[in-house]
């Protein structure tokens, strides 16, 4: 098999992820983010009552490739972090789990979903602008990092 068979999303399962798959969010949130969550703080996460998340996840062999994790409160909900393993990037898996997310919490009757990136990801911006997020608000200088500029969040809200 090819590298570019193996790699064809549509053989990327998504799943519901409860606390039991916290190690696996957690690996996957590690090798994208900086610093990334400990399975403790992943699993308290998943526990939460309106936790709504999904798990990509290839047949054979079974390997985690991606994840959405978002979080219901009454009729808002917030997108708590996506991923995309860096070798499934740019295959429309990101926005596979994003629009599967937006489904399911439109069905729960969830009637306006936020999330929060950094001003400079351009992955980040372009995956949720092609879903349909607009800029709601913006933090100035909200994530500062150590010996660099501080960069504003954008605030992206999407009527569902
Ligand atoms: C952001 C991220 C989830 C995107 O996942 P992905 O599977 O590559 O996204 P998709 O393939 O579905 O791409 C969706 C759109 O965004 C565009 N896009 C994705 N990554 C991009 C990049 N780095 N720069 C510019 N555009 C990009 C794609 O080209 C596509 O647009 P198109 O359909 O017009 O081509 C992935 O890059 C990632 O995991 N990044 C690290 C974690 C992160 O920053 N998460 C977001 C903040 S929580």
């Amino acid at each position: 098999m090819s590298t570019a068979e193996k790699r064809d999303i549509n053989m990327v399962s998504l799943l519901w992820a409860g606390p039991e798959l916290a190690g696996e969010i957690a690996q996957l949130h590690g090798r994208l983010f900086d610093p990334g969550w400990d399975e403790p703080s992943v699993a308290k996460l998943l526990e939460h009552p309106g936790a709504t998340t999904l798990i990509g996840r290839t047949g054979f062999p079974k390997v985690s490739v991606g994840f959405a994790m978002a979080q219901i409160a009454a009729d808002d909900a917030e997108i708590l972090a996506i991923g995309v393993d860096k070798d499934w990037q740019k295959l429309g898996l990101g926005k596979k789990l994003v629009d599967a997310v937006v489904r399911s919490l439109a069905r729960a009757g969830v009637k306006r979903l936020f999330l929060e990136v950094a001003d400079d990801n351009a992955g980040g911006r372009a995956l949720y602008e092609k879903c349909g997020f607009t800029e709601a608000t913006r933090r100035k200088g909200y994530y500062t990092r150590p010996g660099a500029a501080a960069v504003d969040a954008l605030v992206m809200s999407k009527a569902l």
